[in-house]
């Protein structure tokens, strides 16, 4: 048996299809373990504020397929500050919680550092978010979702470029990273992908591209990353639009219904496995891991290097990308 008798779960930051099911397998596996389980709901404000509520295994029934967090998220402007710190870990006392489990991406896991740095209280991360730019896990819980959403509206939007045979610009989701983008770009047989991680001139790319377009007629799918440090799709849009008067030229920011929906069922599956191995990591001791995959095994990497390093997307990905989008040899 554990000495850890209550643990508290927070979803914080962007919400991420996934997270409930990851909620419900946590606590199912920590009352399996004989453990008490909270649930702390908006993140590290209602920590902050007590709004600290039980959770029993009926509560996180039906919750496995839906989209969002059902315990609320936020982004803690107070938790940045050792003042907040201290006023949601005397919270946590106040409750009897004696561990944490964390559910977001590199903000949630920043706080999550320095309580652990501050106070004596093992916590454990699970990677949530979209944007899938987590040091130390292949995949992070919402990124597939998002990037089978991604594809579904291309898709819709390829049917009426081709129709009117237009070149659309379309921005998806991800931050700084171009996790999103490249690989639900390659999921749509995008002809260019533009994404933060590629060095050279991401404009200058676009622009040849065009130039050799203006031959063929054809309608076209640019997909932008939101992190680009050219500009959003709109930007971008606006500048070629004047240089390329023959093409009739549309943008389609995605926005937020990217974060939406129905988990995967690849999210919902590492969802729940990920729930199970945060308690594992807890019944095992540790005090400050994120629990993620690599090569399909579950891993425990410490948390403070999840924040530390970088990610970088597969190069490998890039080059196929590049490959494969447009038609002939070299
Ligand atoms: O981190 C997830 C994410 O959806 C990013 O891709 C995006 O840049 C950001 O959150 C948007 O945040 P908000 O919902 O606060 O506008």
């Amino acid at each position: 048996m554990s000495k850890i008798k209550s643990i508290g779960i927070l979803t914080s930051g962007g919400d991420a299809p996934g997270m409930n099911a990851a909620i419900r397998s946590t606590t199912r596996a920590a009352i399996h373990n004989g453990m008490k389980v909270f649930g702390i709901r908006k993140g590290y404000e209602g920590m902050i504020d007590g709004d600290i509520i039980p959770l029993s295994s009926e509560d996180v029934s039906g919750v496995i397929q839906k989209g969002g967090t059902f315990l609320l998220t936020a982004r803690s402007p107070r938790f940045r500050h050792y003042d907040g710190i201290k006023a949601g870990y005397e919270q946590l006392k106040k409750f009897g919680i004696d561990a944490l489990v964390v559910l977001g991406g590199d903000g949630t896991f920043k706080g999550a550092n320095e309580l652990s740095d501050e106070f004596d209280i093992p916590i454990i991360g699970i990677p949530c978010t979209i944007d899938n730019d987590l040091y130390g896990t292949d995949y992070t819980i919402g990124f597939d979702t998002a990037v089978n959403t991604v594809v579904e509206a291309v898709d819709k939007i390829r049917d009426t470029a081709s129709s009117h045979n237009r070149i659309f610009f379309v921005e998806v989701m991800g931050r700084e990273a171009g996790f999103v983008a490249i690989n639900s770009g390659i999921a749509c047989g995008a002809e260019i992908i533009m994404v933060p991680e590629i060095q050279y001139d991401q404009l200058e790319k676009a622009r040849k591209f065009l130039a050799e377009r203006a031959t063929k007629n054809k309608s076209s799918i640019i997909l932008v990353a939101e992190g680009l440090k050219e500009g959003g799709a709109m930007d971008i849009a606006k500048i070629l639009e004047p240089e390329f008067p023959q093409f009739d030229i549309r943008v389609s920011v995605l926005g937020h219904i990217q974060r939406g929906g129905s988990p995967s069922a690849k999210d919902r599956v590492i969802a729940s496995r990920l729930g199970v191995a945060a308690i594992d990591a807890l019944l095992d001791s540790q005090k400050c891991v994120m629990v993620g995959v690599a090569h399909d095994k579950i891993v425990q990497v410490p948390l403070n290097k999840t924040v530390k390093q970088h990610k970088s997307i597969d190069k490998d990905l890039i080059c196929l990308s590049e490959n494969i989008a447009t038609y002939g040899p070299k």
